[in-house]
C-alpha cells in the first residue's frame, strides 16, 4: 500500500469559533473606507462563500470514510468552521443587499460554476475544493500579514474577514490531506496532472468571475467602463495588490512536494489572537454543524 507522510503539524488543533458579526448595526454601503472598488471586490468574494463553502464541505466529507482518526477529526472541525463561515457571509451578503446592492447576478454565476463542477466526478470535486482552499489560505495569509488590505474598513466587517482568515489558515491542510488519502494508490504523475489541470481551470474561473462580479457592483455605484476597470485592476494588482502578492504562493501549488503546511504560518494566528477585538476563545465549545 502506498504511504504518505503528511507535513500538517502534529500539534495543530482546529477549533471552530462560533462568532457573529454585524447583527446590531446597518452596514454602510461603501463599508471599505468609502472606496467603490475595495467594497466591490470584497462583496464579490463574500457572495461566493455561502454556496461555495457548502460545496467544499460536501466534497471533503465524501471521502471521510476510512480516513485516519486525526484526519477524520480535522474533517469534522473543518465542516463546522465552514458551516459557520457560510452563515456569517450569508448574513453579511444580506446586509450588503440591504445597503442597496443587487447580488443576484453574482449569486447566479456562483451557482452556474457549481452546477458545472457538480456534474464531474467526486474526486474532481475534491480537487476543485483543494485548489480553492489553497486560494483561500494564501488570501487569508496576505490579509492577516498586511494590514493595508483592510485599512479604513468598517471595524466589525474587517473583523469578520480576519476571523475567517484565521480559521482558513488553521484548516488549510484538510482538503489537501483528504486528497492525499483519497488518491493514495495513484501514481505521483496522475495526482499532479489532475491537481494542476483542475487548479488552472478553477483559478481562471475564480479570477474572471470575481473581477467581473466586482465590475458589476461598481456599475451599481455609477463607476463604469475603462475607469472602473482601471481602478479595480490597480487595486487588485498594484496597490494594495492582493492578487499580485499571492501570485508566488499560488505558483508553489504546482511544485513537486507541495503541501499547504510547507509554509507554517501559525505565527499569524498568534498575532491575531493577541490583537483581535474579541480574540478567539480556544476552549469554547460550539455546536457541531455535522
Ligand atoms: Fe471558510
Ligand atoms: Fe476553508
Amino acid at each position: 500500500m502506498a504511504t504518505t507522510t503528511l507535513p500538517t503539524p502534529a500539534d495543530l488543533q482546529i477549533k471552530p469559533h462560533d462568532r457573529r458579526f454585524g447583527r446590531k448595526a446597518q452596514l454602510s454601503r461603501l463599508w471599505h473606507g468609502g472606496q467603490v472598488e475595495a467594497t466591490a471586490i470584497y462583496n464579490a468574494l463574500s457572495t461566493t462563500f455561502p454556496a461555495g463553502e457548502a460545496f467544499f464541505v460536501e466534497s471533503v466529507r465524501a471521502f471521510r470514510d476510512g480516513a485516519p482518526p486525526k484526519l477524520a477529526e480535522e474533517i469534522k472541525a473543518f465542516t463546522t468552521q465552514e458551516a459557520i463561515h457560510s452563515r456569517e457571509h450569508d448574513a453579511f451578503n444580506k446586509r450588503a443587499a440591504d445597503a442597496g446592492y443587487d447580488l443576484t447576478k453574482l449569486e447566479q454565476q456562483v451557482e452556474h460554476r457549481l452546477s458545472f463542477t457538480r456534474s464531474r466526478t467526486p474526486i474532481a470535486h475534491l480537487a476543485a475544493t483543494m485548489g480553492l482552499e489553497h486560494f483561500t489560505a494564501i488570501f487569508a495569509h496576505q490579509l492577516l500579514a498586511n494590514p493595508r488590505h483592510l485599512a479604513g474598513a468598517d471595524p466589525e466587517t474587517a473583523e469578520l474577514w480576519r476571523w475567517h482568515s484565521y480559521e482558513e489558515i488553521e484548516h488549510k491542510g484538510v482538503a489537501y490531506d483528504t486528497w492525499l488519502h483519497a488518491t493514495r494508490h495513484w501514481s505521483r504523475w496522475k495526482r499532479w496532472k489532475i491537481k494542476a489541470k483542475v487548479m488552472l481551470l478553477t483559478s481562471r474561473n475564480f479570477v474572471v468571475d470575481r473581477t467581473t462580479g466586482a465590475i458589476e457592483l461598481m456599475r451599481q455605484d455609477g463607476v463604469t467602463g475603462a475607469r472602473a476597470w482601471a481602478r479595480l485592476l490597480w487595486y487588485l494588482w498594484v496597490h494594495p495588490g492582493m492578487f499580485r502578492k499571492i501570485a508566488g504562493a499560488w505558483g508553489r501549488y504546482f511544485l513537486p512536494g507541495f503541501h499547504p503546511w510547507n509554509e507554517d504560518d501559525r505565527h499569524l494566528l498568534r498575532v491575531y489572537e493577541a490583537n483581535a477585538d474579541s480574540a478567539p476563545e480556544p476552549e469554547r465549545k460550539v455546536r457541531r454543524a455535522v
